[in-house]
């Protein structure tokens, strides 16, 4: 009986409260559906489809709008204009990431990612800053690409003609010949999401992962420390322990091992199943797209040839090839709902009042699938970055490394990446589907916010 009185109790207390978490300051807020206690707006959202359940959202609310998602507050941006507005013109204000579930007992406040404030600004100018000394989107950087293009290139010939599988299931491991980057199991990118709350199964796999990724990467701190010469820094790794050397009597110094690792751990992560997906996911549609393959081919001949590797000043004289590469990007739309934002004070927006610390969730999705700048947005086609002389055509709705102060490190990297895997795969092979590629099935996977493509099969076939 006790017991009863306590709980009936502590459930009213825990309903009030939420009813007033809601209600403070909801004045000024954006506007949304009712919150119902405790659950908030959760019965609005298909967390399956949590970008599409936005968009709907954002027909009743307009592009900018309140949703409670149990006891957290989140204010969506929908649409270019909103998106453009929060993250450009207001870029500082609206440069704070947003809460992660898990966040804290992965011990992520630290890193690139997951951090704020003074922390990520320092971290991310010294990680640019270092990623572009060692020639990221130039020369040496461009080498080691290459080198893993001919590598991924030398694998696929040992499949012969048999059949390589795609998989699903992003963590599957193993020598997948597409994950040139390697495989790790489950990327950040597919399971950060805010919603991971809710999907109770998926906790201890994420943390396994992490603990995995963390253990990988300390033993190559300990290596490097071991190894290291100061005055010649071989890598990222190399460059953050002489900084941390020359700061070390700065109580205040960011350079510290944890960051160091936390750090190292961001860029694998967020560098290798982006990257891979998109590439698994670009194979699909060409093999869904022999016509658009054929020409892609057809440039490659005849500006490379067949008697040299691919290199990023080719990619100037390839405006279809370009295109495609863009069109897939837009297509798949990797991360439909970004990672979370967070404002960094009040700020006013729109004669809205956004609290200091609310998340903000930004719809990359209704960017990328603008149906007056992409014309036909659910079709894979090229022609939405070529102008009518058949040149490249540049789009300011090209968002899916997000945009402003917290856009995407490695964009340069990606783009480079995506450009010499996939030239050099098509200038080596033709590729072959196991069925008519009209029954392939392009529709993503949504994976928690990511889309990673179905399965299929497909055989190189050398040219
Ligand atoms: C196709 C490949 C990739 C895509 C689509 C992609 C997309 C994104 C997106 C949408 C964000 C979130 C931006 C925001 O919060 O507004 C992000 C952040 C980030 N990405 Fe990428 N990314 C890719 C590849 C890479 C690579 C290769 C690296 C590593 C070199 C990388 C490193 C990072 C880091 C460190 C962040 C966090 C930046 C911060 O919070 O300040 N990404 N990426
Ligand atoms: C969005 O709205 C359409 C049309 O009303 C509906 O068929 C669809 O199920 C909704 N999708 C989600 C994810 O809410």
């Amino acid at each position: 009986m006790d017991s009863l009185v306590v709980l009936v109790l502590c459930l009213s207390c825990l309903l009030l409260l939420s009813l007033w978490r809601q209600r403070s300051g909801r004045g000024k807020l954006p506007p949304g559906p009712t919150p119902l206690p405790v659950i908030g707006n959760i019965l609005q959202i298909d967390i399956k489809d949590v970008s599409k359940s936005l968009t709907n959202l954002s027909k009743v609310y307009g592009p900018v709008f309140t949703l409670y998602f149990g006891l957290e507050r989140m204010v969506v941006l929908h649409g270019y204009e909103a998106v453009k507005e929060a993250l450009i013109d207001l870029g500082e204000e609206f440069s704070g990431r947003g809460h992660f579930p898990l966040a804290d007992r992965a011990n992520r406040g630290f890193g690139i990612i997951f951090s704020n404030g003074k922390r990520w600004k320092e971290i991310r100018r010294f990680s640019l800053m270092t990623l572009r000394n060692f020639g990221m989107g130039k020369r040496s950087i461009e080498d080691r690409v290459q080198e893993e293009a001919r590598c991924l290139v030398e694998e696929l010939r040992k499949t012969k003609d048999h059949v390589t599988r795609e998989y699903l299931a992003s963590g599957h491991s193993g020598n997948d010949p597409i994950t040139p980057l390697g495989s790790m199991n489950q990327m950040i990118c597919n399971n950060f999401p805010p919603f991971l709350d809710y999907f109770p199964g998926a906790h201890n796999k994420l943390l396994k992962n992490i603990a995995f990724v963390k253990s990988y990467i300390l033993e190559k701190v300990k290596e490097h420390q071991e190894s290291m010469d100061m005055n010649n820094p071989r890598d990222f790794i190399d460059c953050f322990l002489i900084k941390m050397e020359k700061e070390k009597h700065n109580q205040q110094s960011e350079f510290t091992i944890e960051n160091l690792e936390n750090t190292a751990v961001d860029l694998f992560t967020a560098g290798t199943e982006t990257t891979s997906t998109t590439l698994r996911y670009a194979l699909l549609l060409l093999l869904k797209h022999p016509e658009v393959t054929a020409k892609v081919q057809e440039e490659i001949e005849r500006v490379i040839g067949r008697n040299r590797s691919p290199c990023m000043q080719d990619r100037s004289h390839m405006p279809y090839t370009d295109a495609v590469v863009h069109e897939v990007q837009r297509y798949i739309d990797l991360l439909p709902t970004n990672l979370p934002h967070a404002v960094t004070c009040d700020v006013k927006f729109r004669n809205y009042l956004i609290p200091k610390g609310t998340t903000i969730l930004i719809s990359l999705s209704s960017v990328l699938h603008d149906n007056k700048e992409f014309p036909n947005p659910e079709m894979f086609d090229p022609r939405h970055f070529l102008d009518e002389g058949g040149n490249f055509k540049k789009s300011n709705y090209f968002m899916p490394f997000s945009a402003g102060k917290r856009i995407c490190v490695g964009e340069g990297l990606a783009r480079m990446e995506l450009f010499l895997f996939l030239t050099s795969i098509l200038q080596n092979f033709n590729l072959k589907s196991l069925v008519d590629p009209k029954d392939l099935d392009t529709t993503p996977v949504l994976n928690g916010l990511a889309s990673v493509p179905p399965f299929y099969q497909l055989c190189f076939i050398p040219v």
